[in-house]
């Protein structure tokens, strides 16, 4: 559904990612782990567009590389960005409506502002307050439901569970287990807390100062000693 063949990014002189080729099956969850610094966030914003990269980024059989942003989210890829960026001052309910900014049908929008309702009660009970007043856990569920919006075929999620207290960072990650399943998403998943992610994820990559060093299915990534020292705490 989405492959990315010898992609490269450079700030300056820092070589942020080097040769990263990853190959995404439909319907699939892919972790991708990494220290700080690896270059996780990178390749997200690199794939969306918002990072200038090097490469070919192939989405369902056709180069995207070259498309701006819009359009790549017009083609089914969204983003629930590092930190969730909500805008603070608007309801929860106008920022799901932002997720929706590319579309024009919309009784459509309505129904599926309905329907994340439904999977996150909170944000209909808290549908006119400001994001600003949102609970980590809650501000995070707005960020996915935002995204969904959109109707991607392709969700990244850019470390969903930090700052999450525990309970908190179980519901979101059973939440993005089900997305594959009840909505036929892909998900690319970057997470700090491996543990969680190997337990959802199909496959998985780590990547180490902006290259793929380990890659295979997510039972494989996690029993390999190498993984479990560094990502797994021994
Ligand atoms: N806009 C930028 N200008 C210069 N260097 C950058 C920029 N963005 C990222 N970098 C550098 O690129 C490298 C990869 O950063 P990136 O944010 O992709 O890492 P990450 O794996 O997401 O880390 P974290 O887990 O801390 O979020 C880092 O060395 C970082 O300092
Ligand atoms: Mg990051």
């Amino acid at each position: 559904m989405i492959e990315i063949s010898d992609l490269h990014v450079n700030y300056g002189r820092v070589h942020a990612l080097s040769s990263i080729s990853i190959k995404l099956q439909p319907g699939e969850i892919f972790a991708v782990l990494g220290a700080n610094g690896a270059g996780k966030t990178t390749l997200l914003r690199s794939i969306l567009g918002l990072t200038a990269a090097r490469g070919a980024i192939c989405f369902d059989g056709e180069d995207i590389s070259g498309l701006t942003v819009t359009d790549r989210v017009r083609r089914g890829i969204s983003l629930v960005p590092e930190g969730r960026r909500l805008f603070p001052e608007f309801t929860v309910e106008e920022n799901l409506r932002i997720g929706a900014f590319n579309r024009t049908d919309r009784a459509d929008v309505q129904r599926d502002i309905a329907n994340i309702c439904e999977v996150f009660p909170i944000l209909k009970e808290r549908s006119q307050q400001r994001s600003r007043t949102l609970s980590g856990g809650e501000g995070q569920m707005l960020a996915i439901g935002r995204a969904l919006l959109a109707r991607p075929r392709l969700l990244l999620l850019d470390e969903p569970s930090v700052g999450l207290m525990p309970i908190a960072v179980s519901e979101i990650f059973k939440m993005i287990g089900d997305i594959p399943k009840t909505k036929g998403i892909t998900v690319l998943l970057v997470e700090q807390n491996a543990k969680k992610a190997l337990a959802i994820a199909d496959r998985a990559a780590v990547l180490e100062l902006g290259r793929v060093v380990f890659e295979g299915d997510a039972g494989t990534v996690t029993a390999d000693p190498r993984v479990k020292d560094a990502y797994l705490g021994g």
